[in-house]
Protein backbone atom coordinates (compact mmCIF):
# COMPACT_ATOMS: atom_id res chain seq x y z
CA UNK A 1 0.00 0.00 0.00
CA UNK A 2 2.47 2.60 -1.23
CA UNK A 3 0.44 6.07 -0.86
CA UNK A 4 0.06 4.77 3.46
CA UNK A 5 3.23 4.57 3.58
CA UNK A 6 3.98 8.08 4.68
CA UNK A 7 0.67 8.28 6.91
CA UNK A 8 2.22 4.81 8.44
CA UNK A 9 5.98 6.50 8.92
CA UNK A 10 4.37 9.81 10.54
CA UNK A 11 2.10 8.35 12.84
CA UNK A 12 4.56 5.66 14.35
CA UNK A 13 6.86 8.95 14.86
CA UNK A 14 4.77 11.56 16.20
CA UNK A 15 3.22 8.34 18.92
CA UNK A 16 6.83 7.73 19.66
CA UNK A 17 7.24 11.57 20.62
CA UNK A 18 4.47 12.72 22.37
CA UNK A 19 4.15 8.98 24.15
CA UNK A 20 0.98 7.64 23.05
CA UNK A 21 -0.46 4.05 22.29
CA UNK A 22 -2.60 3.12 19.95
CA UNK A 23 -5.48 0.58 20.66
CA UNK A 24 -7.20 -0.83 17.58
CA UNK A 25 -10.09 -2.85 17.36
CA UNK A 26 -9.94 -6.05 15.26
CA UNK A 27 -12.39 -4.28 12.61
CA UNK A 28 -10.10 -1.78 11.39
CA UNK A 29 -8.30 -2.07 7.97
CA UNK A 30 -5.19 -3.52 7.93
CA UNK A 31 -3.29 -0.70 7.29
CA UNK A 32 -4.43 0.61 11.03
CA UNK A 33 -4.16 -2.74 12.34
CA UNK A 34 -1.16 -4.07 10.96
CA UNK A 35 1.14 -0.68 10.82
CA UNK A 36 0.46 1.40 13.64
CA UNK A 37 -1.51 -0.37 16.21
CA UNK A 38 0.38 -1.13 19.35
CA UNK A 39 -2.52 -3.28 20.82
CA UNK A 40 -5.06 -4.70 19.08
CA UNK A 41 -7.63 -6.73 19.86
CA UNK A 42 -11.57 -7.12 20.71
CA UNK A 43 -13.31 -5.14 23.22
CA UNK A 44 -12.45 -7.27 26.30
CA UNK A 45 -8.68 -7.41 25.28
CA UNK A 46 -8.76 -3.38 24.69
CA UNK A 47 -10.45 -2.70 27.89
CA UNK A 48 -7.74 -4.64 29.76
CA UNK A 49 -4.97 -3.40 27.50
CA UNK A 50 -6.47 0.10 28.43
CA UNK A 51 -5.99 -0.75 32.36
CA UNK A 52 -1.99 -0.97 31.65
CA UNK A 53 -1.50 1.46 29.51
CA UNK A 54 1.58 3.85 30.85
CA UNK A 55 1.56 6.03 28.17
CA UNK A 56 -0.21 9.68 28.75
CA UNK A 57 -2.18 9.38 25.30
CA UNK A 58 -3.57 6.97 24.31
CA UNK A 59 -5.42 7.20 20.23
CA UNK A 60 -8.44 4.87 20.41
CA UNK A 61 -9.05 3.60 17.00
CA UNK A 62 -12.36 2.01 16.92
CA UNK A 63 -15.82 3.48 18.05
CA UNK A 64 -17.01 6.02 20.81
CA UNK A 65 -18.29 3.77 23.65
CA UNK A 66 -14.64 1.46 23.32
CA UNK A 67 -12.61 5.40 23.74
CA UNK A 68 -14.82 5.94 26.79
CA UNK A 69 -14.41 2.16 28.21
CA UNK A 70 -10.66 3.49 27.94
CA UNK A 71 -11.23 6.55 29.42
CA UNK A 72 -13.22 5.12 32.26
CA UNK A 73 -9.98 3.20 33.43
CA UNK A 74 -7.68 6.05 32.63
CA UNK A 75 -9.23 8.78 34.21
CA UNK A 76 -6.08 11.12 34.40
CA UNK A 77 -5.03 10.12 30.66
CA UNK A 78 -5.64 12.04 27.58
CA UNK A 79 -7.88 9.62 25.34
CA UNK A 80 -8.40 10.52 22.18
CA UNK A 81 -10.53 8.92 18.92
CA UNK A 82 -9.57 10.28 15.33
CA UNK A 83 -13.23 10.93 14.52
CA UNK A 84 -16.11 11.58 17.39
CA UNK A 85 -18.80 10.87 15.07
CA UNK A 86 -17.84 6.41 15.14
CA UNK A 87 -21.04 5.89 16.99
CA UNK A 88 -22.94 2.32 17.09
CA UNK A 89 -26.49 1.41 16.62
CA UNK A 90 -26.23 -0.95 19.49
CA UNK A 91 -25.02 2.45 21.74
CA UNK A 92 -27.30 4.01 20.40
CA UNK A 93 -30.07 2.20 21.09
CA UNK A 94 -30.97 2.67 24.53
CA UNK A 95 -30.28 5.57 27.44
CA UNK A 96 -29.48 5.55 31.02
CA UNK A 97 -33.16 6.71 31.40
CA UNK A 98 -34.00 3.75 29.53
CA UNK A 99 -32.14 1.67 32.10
CA UNK A 100 -33.38 3.36 34.96
CA UNK A 101 -37.23 2.95 33.76
CA UNK A 102 -36.34 -0.95 33.66
CA UNK A 103 -35.12 -1.11 36.94
CA UNK A 104 -38.54 0.16 38.23
CA UNK A 105 -40.52 -2.45 35.99
CA UNK A 106 -38.30 -5.13 37.14
CA UNK A 107 -37.21 -4.16 40.84
CA UNK A 108 -34.21 -6.18 42.33
CA UNK A 109 -33.00 -8.01 38.88
CA UNK A 110 -29.53 -7.71 38.00
CA UNK A 111 -28.65 -5.82 34.88
CA UNK A 112 -26.03 -6.74 32.65
CA UNK A 113 -25.17 -4.45 29.94
CA UNK A 114 -22.98 -5.12 26.77
CA UNK A 115 -20.03 -2.47 26.51
CA UNK A 116 -21.49 -1.77 23.41
CA UNK A 117 -23.21 0.87 25.39
CA UNK A 118 -22.69 4.84 26.51
CA UNK A 119 -21.21 5.67 29.79
CA UNK A 120 -24.50 7.13 30.80
CA UNK A 121 -25.82 3.41 30.64
CA UNK A 122 -22.83 1.85 32.41
CA UNK A 123 -23.38 3.87 34.92
CA UNK A 124 -26.90 2.70 35.88
CA UNK A 125 -26.09 -1.16 35.48
CA UNK A 126 -24.91 -3.61 37.97
CA UNK A 127 -22.06 -5.18 35.45
CA UNK A 128 -20.33 -5.08 32.02
CA UNK A 129 -19.79 -7.66 29.97
CA UNK A 130 -18.49 -8.24 26.18
CA UNK A 131 -19.61 -10.61 23.67
CA UNK A 132 -16.59 -13.21 24.78
CA UNK A 133 -17.48 -13.09 28.41
CA UNK A 134 -21.21 -12.70 28.17
CA UNK A 135 -22.62 -15.74 29.83
CA UNK A 136 -19.86 -16.11 32.70
CA UNK A 137 -20.97 -12.71 33.69
CA UNK A 138 -24.47 -13.19 33.65
CA UNK A 139 -24.16 -16.76 35.71
CA UNK A 140 -21.83 -15.04 38.15
CA UNK A 141 -24.87 -13.13 39.43
CA UNK A 142 -26.33 -16.07 40.79
CA UNK A 143 -29.73 -14.84 40.04
CA UNK A 144 -32.93 -16.88 38.23
CA UNK A 145 -33.83 -13.84 36.29
CA UNK A 146 -31.14 -11.36 34.64
CA UNK A 147 -31.48 -8.01 32.54
CA UNK A 148 -29.23 -8.42 29.35
CA UNK A 149 -29.03 -5.54 26.92
CA UNK A 150 -29.10 -3.84 24.62
CA UNK A 151 -28.63 -6.45 22.18
CA UNK A 152 -31.38 -8.69 21.42
CA UNK A 153 -29.52 -11.38 19.34
CA UNK A 154 -26.60 -11.36 22.08
CA UNK A 155 -29.29 -12.04 24.28
CA UNK A 156 -30.85 -14.64 22.36
CA UNK A 157 -27.27 -16.61 22.28
CA UNK A 158 -26.65 -16.12 26.34
CA UNK A 159 -30.19 -17.30 26.95
CA UNK A 160 -28.79 -20.65 24.50
CA UNK A 161 -26.29 -21.18 26.40
CA UNK A 162 -27.63 -20.81 29.97
CA UNK A 163 -30.41 -21.62 32.29
CA UNK A 164 -31.05 -17.97 33.43
CA UNK A 165 -33.98 -16.24 32.35
CA UNK A 166 -33.06 -13.07 30.17
CA UNK A 167 -35.24 -10.37 29.83
CA UNK A 168 -33.58 -7.88 26.92
CA UNK A 169 -34.34 -4.69 24.94
CA UNK A 170 -34.52 -4.71 21.24
CA UNK A 171 -31.20 -3.30 19.93
CA UNK A 172 -29.40 -4.75 17.26
CA UNK A 173 -26.20 -4.23 15.40
CA UNK A 174 -26.66 -2.85 12.04
CA UNK A 175 -24.15 -5.08 10.30
CA UNK A 176 -24.55 -8.47 12.09
CA UNK A 177 -28.24 -8.02 11.49
CA UNK A 178 -28.18 -7.92 7.77
CA UNK A 179 -26.65 -11.74 7.31
CA UNK A 180 -29.28 -14.24 6.79
CA UNK A 181 -29.54 -17.96 8.02
CA UNK A 182 -30.92 -18.02 4.21
CA UNK A 183 -27.83 -16.97 2.86
CA UNK A 184 -25.72 -18.69 4.81
CA UNK A 185 -27.32 -21.63 3.96
CA UNK A 186 -26.86 -21.30 0.16
CA UNK A 187 -22.82 -20.87 0.41
CA UNK A 188 -23.16 -24.11 2.52
CA UNK A 189 -24.98 -25.71 -0.14
CA UNK A 190 -22.60 -24.45 -3.25
CA UNK A 191 -19.75 -25.74 -0.92
CA UNK A 192 -20.28 -28.38 1.58
CA UNK A 193 -16.60 -28.46 3.00
CA UNK A 194 -17.15 -24.20 3.91
CA UNK A 195 -16.43 -23.54 7.56
CA UNK A 196 -18.93 -21.14 8.85
CA UNK A 197 -18.21 -19.02 12.01
CA UNK A 198 -19.98 -15.92 13.13
CA UNK A 199 -20.24 -13.52 15.93
CA UNK A 200 -22.82 -13.78 18.60
CA UNK A 201 -24.26 -10.15 17.36
CA UNK A 202 -25.81 -12.05 14.67
CA UNK A 203 -29.69 -13.03 14.32
CA UNK A 204 -30.50 -16.69 16.17
CA UNK A 205 -31.12 -17.91 12.67
CA UNK A 206 -27.49 -16.88 11.43
CA UNK A 207 -25.82 -18.73 14.58
CA UNK A 208 -28.07 -21.58 13.87
CA UNK A 209 -26.21 -22.04 10.76
CA UNK A 210 -22.56 -21.43 12.01
CA UNK A 211 -20.06 -24.10 13.10
CA UNK A 212 -18.86 -22.03 16.04
CA UNK A 213 -19.56 -18.22 17.62
CA UNK A 214 -17.70 -16.17 19.49
CA UNK A 215 -16.09 -12.63 19.68
CA UNK A 216 -13.76 -11.01 17.46
CA UNK A 217 -10.60 -12.71 19.10
CA UNK A 218 -12.39 -16.02 19.45
CA UNK A 219 -13.09 -16.05 15.69
CA UNK A 220 -9.60 -15.01 14.73
CA UNK A 221 -8.24 -17.47 17.18
CA UNK A 222 -10.11 -20.16 15.49
CA UNK A 223 -8.74 -19.70 12.25
CA UNK A 224 -5.88 -19.80 13.48
CA UNK A 225 -5.66 -22.47 15.06
CA UNK A 226 -7.94 -24.86 12.98
CA UNK A 227 -6.99 -23.29 9.65
CA UNK A 228 -9.75 -24.54 7.61
CA UNK A 229 -9.01 -24.80 3.74
CA UNK A 230 -11.94 -22.47 3.36
CA UNK A 231 -13.91 -20.38 5.61
CA UNK A 232 -16.72 -17.86 6.23
CA UNK A 233 -16.09 -14.92 9.05
CA UNK A 234 -19.70 -13.56 9.61
CA UNK A 235 -18.85 -10.29 11.05
CA UNK A 236 -17.84 -6.85 9.85
CA UNK A 237 -15.57 -7.67 6.64
CA UNK A 238 -12.46 -5.68 7.77
CA UNK A 239 -11.55 -8.58 9.53
CA UNK A 240 -11.35 -11.39 7.27
CA UNK A 241 -8.54 -8.78 5.41
CA UNK A 242 -6.61 -8.85 8.88
CA UNK A 243 -6.52 -12.55 9.51
CA UNK A 244 -5.87 -13.04 5.67
CA UNK A 245 -2.82 -11.61 5.96
CA UNK A 246 -1.51 -13.94 8.87
CA UNK A 247 -3.42 -17.41 7.16
CA UNK A 248 -1.69 -17.40 3.17
CA UNK A 249 -2.92 -21.55 3.57
CA UNK A 250 -6.75 -20.28 4.57
CA UNK A 251 -9.29 -19.22 1.44
CA UNK A 252 -11.79 -16.74 3.22
CA UNK A 253 -15.57 -16.29 1.04
CA UNK A 254 -16.47 -13.25 1.81
CA UNK A 255 -19.98 -11.86 2.04
CA UNK A 256 -18.81 -8.06 2.74
CA UNK A 257 -20.83 -5.77 5.35
CA UNK A 258 -18.69 -2.83 6.79
CA UNK A 259 -19.24 -1.07 9.97
CA UNK A 260 -19.97 2.13 8.65
CA UNK A 261 -18.85 3.77 12.15
CA UNK A 262 -15.27 1.74 12.46
CA UNK A 263 -14.67 2.72 8.94
CA UNK A 264 -14.91 6.37 9.87
CA UNK A 265 -11.10 5.93 11.15
CA UNK A 266 -8.62 6.20 8.72
CA UNK A 267 -4.71 6.76 8.84
CA UNK A 268 -5.27 10.78 7.53
CA UNK A 269 -7.58 11.02 10.31
CA UNK A 270 -5.08 9.18 13.02
CA UNK A 271 -2.65 11.65 12.43
CA UNK A 272 -4.29 14.40 12.65
CA UNK A 273 -5.15 13.26 15.69
CA UNK A 274 -2.11 12.76 16.99
CA UNK A 275 -0.96 16.48 15.69
CA UNK A 276 -3.66 17.84 16.86
CA UNK A 277 -4.39 16.42 20.09
CA UNK A 278 -8.16 15.79 18.81
CA UNK A 279 -11.15 14.48 19.30
CA UNK A 280 -10.81 14.13 22.89
CA UNK A 281 -12.87 11.75 24.78
CA UNK A 282 -14.77 13.67 28.54
CA UNK A 283 -16.72 11.77 31.01
CA UNK A 284 -18.57 13.84 33.28
CA UNK A 285 -17.07 12.63 36.39
CA UNK A 286 -19.96 11.92 38.69
CA UNK A 287 -21.52 9.28 35.56
CA UNK A 288 -17.91 8.16 35.07
CA UNK A 289 -17.59 6.86 38.90
CA UNK A 290 -20.45 4.75 38.36
CA UNK A 291 -19.84 3.78 34.98
CA UNK A 292 -16.16 2.33 36.28
CA UNK A 293 -17.93 0.56 38.34
CA UNK A 294 -19.42 -1.30 36.09
CA UNK A 295 -16.63 -2.16 33.88
CA UNK A 296 -14.25 -2.63 36.69
CA UNK A 297 -16.41 -5.54 38.12
CA UNK A 298 -16.48 -7.45 34.85
CA UNK A 299 -12.47 -7.00 34.79
CA UNK A 300 -12.49 -8.44 38.27
CA UNK A 301 -14.43 -11.41 37.15
CA UNK A 302 -11.53 -12.29 35.13
CA UNK A 303 -13.86 -14.12 32.81
P1 LIG B 1 -15.99 -7.84 20.00
O1 LIG B 1 -15.99 -7.56 21.47
O2 LIG B 1 -16.29 -9.26 19.69
O3 LIG B 1 -14.73 -7.36 19.39
O4 LIG B 1 -17.22 -7.04 19.34
C1 LIG B 1 -17.30 -5.65 19.30
C2 LIG B 1 -18.19 -5.20 18.24
O5 LIG B 1 -18.49 -4.04 18.11
C3 LIG B 1 -18.69 -6.21 17.34
O6 LIG B 1 -19.51 -5.64 16.41
FE1 LIG C 1 -21.62 -1.30 16.70
FE2 LIG C 1 -22.13 -3.22 14.97
FE3 LIG C 1 -20.36 -1.37 14.34
FE4 LIG C 1 -19.80 -3.20 16.23
S1 LIG C 1 -20.11 -3.57 14.06
S2 LIG C 1 -19.44 -1.02 16.35
S3 LIG C 1 -21.81 -3.47 17.17
S4 LIG C 1 -22.56 -1.04 14.69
Amino acid sequence: WPFHAPYIKAINDLKRERGAVILAHNYMTPEIFHCVADVAGDSLQLAIEATKADADIIVQCGVHFMAETSKLLNPEKTVLIPDLRAGCSLASSITGADVRALRETYPGVPIVAYVNTSADVKAEIDICCTSSNAVAVVESLGADRVIFLPDEYLAAYVRSQTDVEIITWKGHCEVHERFTGAELKAYRDADPAIRIIAHPECPPDVLAEADFTGSTAKLIDWVKSERPDKVMMVTECSMADNVAAETPDVTFVRPCNLCPHMKRITLPKILDSLVNMREEVTIDPEIATRARASVQRMIDLKT
